[in-house]
């Protein structure tokens, strides 16, 4: 064995002083100064060094970390100060009488400051330090006695093994809350589901759980992670540390403890509220779970004033986030059916309060994920509603199921109108292929008065609204018997509006077949797509006739927009709105050279045939204006330029298109040209 010298003293000082720097800078401060590469070569370095020389291993190095054997079990641990809780206000008012109440107790209302802080969901831990080394860790138990985790806590990068002061006090408390980030969260009951092993309910369950784990190397594995909140050095009056919670907590963060940076200081009331609400969405952006924010008096004085009940501090308050999953009873199941003509089951719920608001209807999303909760009427769900997200079932509680109960199976006929629904093999929905169908009327109606359809301008989604509601309108065929007096009795309807409405509904009988395809609003049938199929089909009959294999057989349409529009035209009512539209003079069919109103078609169809791609920002028009005036030419416009493409129409900061276009040798075209194309 080589002679211990002064120089590997000193080597193994410097290395885990830059261990630990940097570690520091990566876990705590969420900066780092090093390489991770780097980092490697030096930790090890340490590592063997210190395999060398048993004698300089100290419990602060940084690779004392992992523990070698498991614990047989924790011992209890006596907390030098109880951890106390925190009392909780629901709500705004709540903190307001909160407020009330610890104002009534202090002369010092006048001025005061808040720290706020977010409320972590995790395990609250207590961290002891000797002369400035970690000696325990402890987890909050009663508050009163935990148990002792020292070995666990150790494996917490955000948690210094020693803290970096020049002079440590003999003792040093911090408390803070250990917790898992989401991801971690995932990749664990990932791993548990894999090796069949019961899932932890959320991440505040799985880091109790981990903590007081014996064996502390799966500790090392879980990647727990900390924030500290709480800085208390018995025998130094607190005051001469940090006068301030605020301090307390860039002190603890110099220390060398992840603090999180996302706290406020609050003047009133009304930042405390604005603090809240902003967290309230802002949360469900973070990577770890918080349950609400704490709201904490920040002069140390005034805390020390006020003092503690029982159980918890008078001079802080936690302020949660409404409940966001409670168990319920499913009263029914309905359907309900979408403006896409989706039908969408829905549990009809005891109603129950969460996420601040009363919840009596929670969706199941369609009949894949019906068969997965096996939901039945009669069951006991956990509903869950988050932010603004829509409340949905997330599981059923089997063992409270009642005797007898049914299985629940989706309509074959849509609740609303009766026609028969359809349910590609495919795909999780199941849909309603009724145009006239009520609840998807306005959808429809809406679609088809859009600008790439049938361009009805004036005809916004309000009016629609009044246009359904009041049954003024079945179908959109019903547009074309509208007249200005039965315009003018809607709300808010001049005479001059309605007569306006009536010239535009007109005009739009001049619209290509193209356009009346693409207003039908057939699933997959897009403008493009559209456009394709009337060059093929050039009348509405014999696309109508035409078997889906005879579709598919079209160059650019697949399998699936062939099956969509074969369904489309075998639906009666999809029948009798054609034959309406034809009625009503609408274009049904490609209008030819001989035809009085045939000049405009004609131009229209100047780009047939012809694939264009567009790239970088041109000069006049939007993307979609040129897209939507080479396809009114009958041009068609893809994404990504192929030996297929004819033209690349080039704007300025044209990507990478411009080079394979130019390896294809694809002719490149300006804005100017293309116009001048549709105009000759
Ligand atoms: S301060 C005497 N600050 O919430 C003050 N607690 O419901 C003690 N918690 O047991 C706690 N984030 O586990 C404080 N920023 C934070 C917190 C926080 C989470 C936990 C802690 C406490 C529980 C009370």
């Amino acid at each position: 064995m080589e002679q211990l010298t002064e120089a590997v003293k000193q080597r193994v000082q410097q290395l885990k002083q830059k261990v630990q720097e940097a570690s520091y800078a990566y876990y705590a401060l969420d900066n780092p100064i090093m390489e991770d590469a780097v980092y490697d070569r030096l930790y090890r370095e340490l590592q063997e060094l210190e395999t060398q020389y048993p004698e300089l291993i100290s419990p602060d190095s940084p690779t004392q970390r992992v523990g070698e054997r498991p614990a047989s079990q924790f011992s209890s641990v006596r907390h030098n100060i109880p951890l106390y809780s925190l009392e909780n206000a629901f709500n705004i008012d709540e903190f307001a009488k909160w407020q009330e109440r610890w104002q009534r107790q202090t002369s010092e209302t006048k001025i005061f400051e808040y720290v706020c802080e977010l409320k972590i969901d995790g395990s609250a831990i207590a961290l002891t330090y000797e002369n400035g080394v970690l000696v325990r860790g402890a987890t909050r138990g009663d508050g009163v006695t935990g148990e002792e985790i020292t070995q666990n806590v150790r494996t917490i990068r955000a948690i210094p093994l020693r803290l970096n002061l020049e002079n440590p006090p003999p003792r040093v408390e911090v408390r803070g809350e250990a917790f898992l980030g989401l991801e971690v969260f995932e990749q664990i009951n990932h791993e548990r589901q894999q090796s069949g092993e019961a899932l932890f309910a959320n991440p505040r369950n799985a880091a109790a759980g981990t903590l007081r784990q014996l064996d502390s190397r799966i500790v090392a594995k879980r990647r727990l992670d900390f924030f500290a909140y709480t800085l208390q050095i018995p025998g130094r009056d607190d005051v001469d540390v940090a006068r301030t919670q605020w301090e307390s907590l860039e002190v603890l963060q110099k220390m060398g403890f992840r603090v999180n940076p996302n706290r406020k200081l609050c003047q009133n009331l009304a930042d405390v509220r604005d603090y809240y609400n902003e967290w309230n969405t802002g949360r469900l952006n973070l990577p770890y779970m918080t349950d609400g924010v704490v709201v904490k008096l920040n002069s140390i004085l005034l805390q020390e004033q006020l003092g503690f009940t029982q159980k918890f501090p008078r001079w802080a308050v936690a302020l949660k986030y409404p409940a966001e999953e409670a168990p319920t009873r499913v009263e029914a199941i309905t359907v309900s059916v979408g403006r896409t003509g989706a039908l969408t089951p829905v549990a009809e719920l005891q109603p129950v309060q969460l996420g601040g608001t009363t919840v009596s209807r929670a969706t199941l999303h369609n009949s894949d994920r019906i068969s997965q909760l096996d939901i039945r009427i009669g069951d006991t769900a956990i509903v869950r509603k988050a932010g603004e997200i829509i409340p949905e079932v997330v599981r059923v509680l089997p063992e409270l199921r009642p005797a007898n109960t049914q299985r629940f199976l989706m309509p074959t006929s849509c609740p609303v109108c009766n026609q028969p629904v359809v349910k590609p093999a495919n795909e999780a929905v199941t849909r309603c292929v009724n145009a006239s169908c009520p609840a998807i009327l306005k959808g429809a109606l809406i679609h088809w008065v859009s600008r790439d359809a049938l361009d009805i301008n004036g005809m916004g989604e309000k009016l629609v609204q009044q246009l359904v509601e009041r049954n003024v309108v079945q179908s959109v065929a019903d547009l074309y018997d509208l007249n200005a007096t039965r315009l003018g009795s809607l709300e808010r309807m001049g005479k001059k509006l309605a007569e306006k409405l009536v010239t535009a509904i007109a005009d739009s009988k001049n619209q290509p077949w193209s356009r009346v395809l693409y207003g039908l609003g057939i699933r997959h049938v897009g403008s493009v797509n559209a456009q394709t199929l009337t060059q093929k089909f050039t009348t509405v009959e014999q696309l109508a006739a035409a078997s889906a294999a005879n579709i598919e057989s079209v160059y650019g349409i697949g399998a699936e927009i062939a099956q969509a529009v074969y369904q489309w035209f075998r639906v009666p009512a999809n029948q009798t709105l054609i034959d309406r539209l034809r009625e009503a003079g609408l274009q049904l069919a490609n209008q030819e050279a001989s035809s009085p109103s045939a000049t405009g078609e004609q131009r229209e169809l100047r780009l047939a045939g012809k694939t264009f791609v567009i790239t970088g920002t041109l000069p006049t028009l939007k993307r979609d204006e040129a897209k939507a005036l080479i396809q009114k030419a009958g041009g068609k416009v893809t994404d990504s330029v192929s030996a297929k493409t004819d033209y690349l129409l080039l704007g300025e900061d044209a990507g990478s298109k411009l080079a394979k276009a130019e390896k294809l040798g694809i002719t490149r075209l300006s804005e100017a040209e293309l116009l001048q194309m549709l105009e000759d």
